[in-house]
């Protein structure tokens, strides 16, 4: 069996990596460091103690890349203290800032180039900073099995694709992470054999867009069945649904295995169909009330999540309306909600002028966030009475006597405790709820 946790040898020379951004780029981290130890690095947790410093960075927003900007000033500390200390700027701020970034650090790699940072390490010297940040076509790390960073060992991501071809007017992504390639589907597989093997209950199935996973001729909904063919009592998630790319197939293979969660991230944007055409997102707002129709008529209980962008380009008060009547129609179980944001390069940077004023943006946004809110509690009541398996992820942060861990829904519960461990299954039905929590009773 390999060895799918991090190395910690003394001896050797010590990387400390820090992560921004989307579950890619947590598994991207994880990648980077078996790279790295294969090349002779270890890991550490401890920054005073780090050879070299990585930040795997993120561009979505202007505020994610305001954030890198203070810790490489922080990391630059440790530089003073400790002579050679390296600092690498990864992921896809160095994919958008290239150059620039070269000026503050001394290593810049894109998610590409991940395979050279061996290399990048070793040429790096005082005045010589090193930079790959080459998209490539066919890229997908698919033979690298990531060194797990993960806290508990129970539950792990699979990248099943990178990049994207979706280029919704808003996003850097396509810019940053490149074409859409999918990965050799049996070594997905492999991986999610090999975290079975080392213990592992849950498996989440990665890409930005994963309905249009195609490899010689496997679609999503045949690499779902084949992961969910490595054991019954591995469960499978994914993310994210594209919705105007959610097919009927997954939609029924879902249905068709117990332990394909039932649980689909499916990111509307707006309610408004004159702002999803401006997003360039290729459905309007009956074809996407008409699929979350579909999903619950075949999977009555599935959870069904979302991310809203509040005062995008000439949103008017309407448009922002519409987004708050969807959300009170569709009654999403959770929601991640922002404020437009303006990326440099994008299709809306030279097409539309980011025109709402940050007071009328940051009113929308709170409308959203407190309406969400009254939806949870709402989808949350719904469950009341209702029997759960649950995965335990270890005790409520509350109370030591009661554990706590999600159902198939991705909703969390919380519980009296018997003693199970992380990784266990248990029974419970759902006594009482807040916005944010099931409490529940055991039944087994
Ligand atoms: N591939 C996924 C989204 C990945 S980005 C999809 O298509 O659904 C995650 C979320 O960030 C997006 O769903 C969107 O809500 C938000 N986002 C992306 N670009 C943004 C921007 N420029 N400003 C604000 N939010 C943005
Ligand atoms: Fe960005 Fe759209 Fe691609 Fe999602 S589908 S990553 S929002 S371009
Ligand atoms: Fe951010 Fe790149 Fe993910 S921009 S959201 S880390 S794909």
């Amino acid at each position: 069996m390999r060895n799918i946790k991090p190395i910690t040898d003394p001896s050797r020379p010590k990387v400390y990596i820090e992560t921004y951004g989307c579950q890619m780029n947590v598994n991207d981290s994880e990648v980077i460091l078996s790279i790295l130890q294969d090349a002779g690095y270890a890991l550490t947790e401890n920054i005073e103690q780090a050879d070299v410093i990585l930040a795997n960075t993120c561009s979505i927003r202007d505020n994610a890349e305001q954030r890198i900007w203070g810790r490489i000033d922080q990391f630059k500390i440790q530089k003073k203290k400790r002579k050679g200390v390296i600092i690498g700027i990864v992921g896809c701020m160095a994919e958008r800032l290239k150059d620039e970034l070269l000026k503050a650090v001394d290593i810049v790699a894109g998610p590409d180039s991940y395979r050279s940072m061996p290399e990048l390490l070793k040429a790096v010297a005082p005045e010589s900073p090193q930079i790959d940040v080459l998209l490539s076509h066919e890229e997908t790390y698919a033979d690298i099995s990531p060194v797990r960073l993960d806290k508990n060992g129970i539950s792990a991501f699979i990248s099943i694709m990178r990049g994207c071809n979706n280029v919704c007017s808003y996003c850097i992504v396509p810019y940053t992470r490149g074409r859409e390639r999918s990965r050799d589907a049996h070594t997905i597989v492999r991986e999610a054999q090999e975290l079975w093997e080392n213990g592992y209950k849950e498996v989440t199935l990665l890409g930005q867009n994963v309905d249009s996973y195609q490899w010689e001729g496997i679609d999503f909904a045949d690499l779902l069945e084949m992961v969910a063919a490595v054991n019954p009592e591995l469960r499978v998630r994914f993310s994210t649904s594209h919705p105007k790319d959610i097919s009927d197939k997954v939609i029924y293979t879902m249905a068709r295995h117990a332990n394909i969660c039932r649980h689909i991230h499916l990111p509307v944007q707006s309610g408004s169909s004159v702002m999803l055409e401006k997003m360039r997102r290729k459905y309007d707002r009956e074809w996407y009330l008409e699929r979350v129709d579909k999903i619950r008529s075949v999977m009555p209980d599935c959870g069904i999540t979302t991310d809203v962008i509040a005062g995008f380009s000439g949103e008017t008060e309407q448009d922002h309306q519409d987004t708050l009547s969807l959300m009170e129609k569709v009654v999403f179980d959770s929601a991640f909600m922002f404020a437009y944001s303006e990326r440099p390069g994008t299709l809306a940077s030279k097409k539309y002028p980011d025109d709402i004023p940050y007071e009328t943006k940051t009113a929308r946004l709170n409308e959203i966030i407190a309406l969400q809110g009254r939806m949870s509690l709402k989808s949350n009541e719904k469950e009341i009475g209702k029997v759960m398996k649950v995965l335990v992820e270890g005790p409520s942060k509350k109370n030591p006597d009661e554990l706590c861990g999600r159902a198939g829904s991705n909703k969390m519960c919380v519980f009296p405790s018997r003693g199970e461990k992380p990784g266990d299954y248990c029974e419970v039905e759902v006594v009482s709820v807040t916005s944010a929590t099931l409490l529940c009773r055991r039944i087994d």
